[in-house]
């Protein structure tokens, strides 16, 4: 469904290239682990998918292609309803995903095609339930708030359940538990554990190996901008090629004993 092919971005001002030669695929009901540590350059290469990158900050090269039609830079066709229905993204920073002087409930309403009476308290039911999915159980509070009312990690979690209402053919999750306190972080991982296996394709962007562990099937491995590795989840952990992988790795599972 989306392909990836030797995608490079480039910082206008600096010329400094921020990633290169990224290449990857994503099928249906597949999921994807795009991980390695920060900085390199996971959330531009999310970004450049979902057509987010400003233009006069950034320039692109290569192709990415969603079902066969090219949707980066001079070429590209978008197709109707790509992003929200066809593709949609839970962004790292919850704060940039809603503006601030309108109530939550009305920005989250202008997402959907509501028309009627009907179509609007269904809606909020669904919300409603969407809600109470990722720990948030108090709708009425949410939706008659302004976005610096709620916490990062609450705002994060409306983001994911609307993203979830929108049932997009490929959702790509970008860091999205780590504002999160652990219990809401246990009820996202399940609930996106349930999207994958309803068969909604996912980029999962993590640097955490337990979360691709759980969640994906292939992951790629991001090093300063270049995939140093990639293949089927198990064989990426179990037998990584690449020291930096097995240093991440180590570093994962020290790090979850020390937790324990
Ligand atoms: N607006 C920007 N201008 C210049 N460099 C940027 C900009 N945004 C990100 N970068 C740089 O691009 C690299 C990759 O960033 P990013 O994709 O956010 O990393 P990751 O998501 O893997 O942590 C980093 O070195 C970052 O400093
Ligand atoms: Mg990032």
């Amino acid at each position: 469904m989306l392909k990836v092919d030797n995608l490079k971005i480039t910082a206008r001002s600096s010329h400094e290239v921020l990633v290169k030669k990224v290449s990857f695929e994503v099928g249906k009901s597949e999921t994807l682990g795009l991980i390695g540590e920060s900085g390199s350059g996971k959330s531009l290469t999310s970004k450049a998918i979902m057509q987010l990158l400003n233009k006069r900050v950034f320039s692109t090269e290569g192709s990415i292609k969603w079902k066969d039609t090219e949707i980066l830079g001079r070429n590209a066709n978008l197709p109707k309803g790509y992003r929200g229905s066809q593709i949609a993204m839970i962004t790292q920073n919850p704060m940039t995903a809603f503006a601030p002087m309108i109530r939550l409930g009305k920005q989250i309403e202008m997402g959907f095609d509501l028309k009627g009476r009907q179509a609007k308290s269904d809606f909020y039911e669904q919300l409603d339930s969407a809600l109470k999915k990722v720990n948030l159980n108090d709708m009425r509070k949410i939706i008659h708030s302004y976005p610096d009312e709620l916490s990062g990690g609450m705002l994060q979690r409306v983001m994911i359940a609307v993203t979830m209402m929108q049932k997009p053919d490929l959702l790509i999750a970008d860091e999205c538990t780590t504002a999160v306190d652990y219990a809401s972080e246990y009820m996202i991982l399940k609930e996106l554990e349930k999207l994958r296996k309803d068969g909604m394709s996912m980029i999962v962007v993590t640097h955490d190996f337990g979360v691709a562990a759980r969640l994906c099937d292939r992951v790629a491995v991001m090093k300063q901008g270049e995939i140093i590795e990639q293949g089927n989840t198990f064989n990426v952990f179990t037998s990584p090629q690449e020291d930096y992988t097995k240093e991440l790795a180590h570093a994962s599972v020290l790090f979850q004993e020390d937790v324990c």
